[in-house]
């Protein structure tokens, strides 16, 4: 297993925001967490260091709560890429394997991607691999520079290029795998005498060269995987380009989805053949839902949901750490959250699990079994539990446990005044 330098440092001066670049996020997930999870699934990485600087106690925030095989180092100023993978070496001191370090702003970068690096390095027997690409329009990268013979000489940032250098198409992702004992010495002997006065880690393969070590590149067919987010309109592009590779995905494992401009759906949500998914659905977060299900329109899943077959969730339903079990139907404008919904269960319109007290800041659960009914416009104030086939009347506000097969009514007795409106008028 290999040890991975995430870089996560930078302002990200161009996203024109208070919130660090690597805490925006694609699907309500951060862009930092993307790669984190493709280090991970790689299964060549066991832990990762993440280098913070901008507003670091957010990122160490995150990564602390989110991430238990990863800590984070701060770098304070930050001088540039190579000062940044520099504030790991007393980390990995003695540490005699490989590391992959990676940019923290390019979040499509694929799991198997990461691990066809380490296997390529590993089989040209290098000591500095870096991830190269071709892009048609390579500006604002770096270029590999290949000497005549096709081995890699350096990389040279747009900066710094001269204007043949310039037309190179074959530019650095900011991915590599180093041999950690034979070049972590490159970081404290990298000059900054270049354009942006920066210790740049592009600079080791020129190092590696100088001290007689092996470099080469793995060339990463799919460009799009390693697209940067420097921008807003980036990030709305990366998500775009996510986007249709999900909705590919689903479609072309019998998932219909009737308007696939308008669905978006997680990565981590897994859905079963011959559900349908109606227009205008944001499913985010991790959810589970089967097949032959029906969602939408205007359905909002925000993540740990799991749904069970033949289950309708309709339009204007949020849902958001629930379970619910076949055959049970939310169909209209209802809020269901930290809930167990069983099954045969039908939620009439207008259903709130009042799940979140704001004076105590706690959060409850409701649990609804097997063949309730509920009726519309209820609010079910957590925790509570309806229990099997118990049915609520409509505008039932439900505070205290139903027993199985009961019925609860709560709302004020109907009053008819007869003739009322004519009085009023005087007719
Ligand atoms: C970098 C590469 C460039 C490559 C491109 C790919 C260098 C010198 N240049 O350029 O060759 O084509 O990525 O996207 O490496 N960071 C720190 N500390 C710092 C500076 C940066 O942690 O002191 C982090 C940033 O947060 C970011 C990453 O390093 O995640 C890359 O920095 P960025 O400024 O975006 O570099 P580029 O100009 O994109
Ligand atoms: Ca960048």
């Amino acid at each position: 297993m290999v040890k991975s330098i995430i870089l996560a440092a930078g302002k990200g001066t161009r996203m024109k925001s208070e919130i660090p670049k690597v805490l925006h996020t694609i699907f309500d997930k951060p862009i930092l967490g993307y790669i984190l999870d493709a280090v991970k699934n790689s299964g060549m990485v066991d832990y990762a260091y993440v280098i913070t600087g901008h507003k670091s106690e957010m990122v160490d925030g995150y990564v602390k709560e989110n991430y238990g095989y990863a800590e984070t180092i701060l770098q304070n100023p930050q001088l540039g890429t190579g000062h940044a993978v520099s504030m790991a070496v007393g980390k990995l001191q003695g540490y005699k394997g490989e590391v992959v370090i990676i940019n923290g702003d390019t979040p499509l970068i694929k799991p198997e991607t990461i691990k066809s690096l380490v296997i390529s390095h590993r089989e040209n027997k290098s000591d500095i691999t870096v991830a190269s690409t071709i892009l048609e329009n390579s500006s604002n990268y770096g270029r590999i520079v290949r000497a005549a013979d096709g081995a890699v000489e350096e990389i040279v940032e747009e900066k710094d290029a001269s204007t043949e250098q310039k037309r190179i198409k074959e530019i650095n992702t900011g991915i590599f795998c180093i041999n950690w004992d034979k070049v972590s010495r490159a970081f404290s002997e990298l000059k900054n005498n270049n354009a942006q006065g920066e210790y740049y880690l592009t600079d080791i393969v020129k190092w590696g060269k100088e001290n007689g070590l092996k470099a080469g590149a793995y060339i990463i067919e799919d460009s799009n995987e390693v697209l940067g987010i420097n921008s807003c309109k980036q990030l709305a592009e990366l998500t775009k380009i996510l986007h249709d590779e999900i909705i590919d995905k689903h479609l072309s494992n019998g998932v219909n989805i009737v308007s696939p401009d308008t669905t978006w759906i997680s990565p981590e949500t897994e859905i079963g053949r011959d559900t349908i998914i109606y227009p205008n659905c944001y499913i985010s977060g991790q959810n589970k839902i089967a097949s032959n299900c029906k969602i939408g329109p205007f359905a909002h899943i925000r993540g740990g949901v799991e749904i069970d077959e033949y289950v309708k969730i309709g339009n204007f339903v949020e849902l958001k750490k629930a379970k619910v079990k076949s055959h049970t139907n939310i169909c209209h404008l209802s809020y269901v959250g930290d809930s167990e919904v069983g099954a045969n269960v039908n939620i009439g319109a207008g259903t709130i699990t009042a799940n979140y007290n704001p004076l105590t800041k706690v959060k409850s659960k409701t649990i609804i079994e097997d063949n309730v009914k509920i009726g519309s416009n209820s609010v079910l104030v957590a925790p509570v539990r309806i229990k099997e086939g118990a049915n609520v009347g409509a505008v039932g506000v439900i505070t205290k446990d139903i027993e199985p097969w009961s019925l609860a009514v709560t709302r004020a007795p109907l009053k008819v005044l007869e003739g009322w409106v004519k009085r009023v008028l005087n007719k």
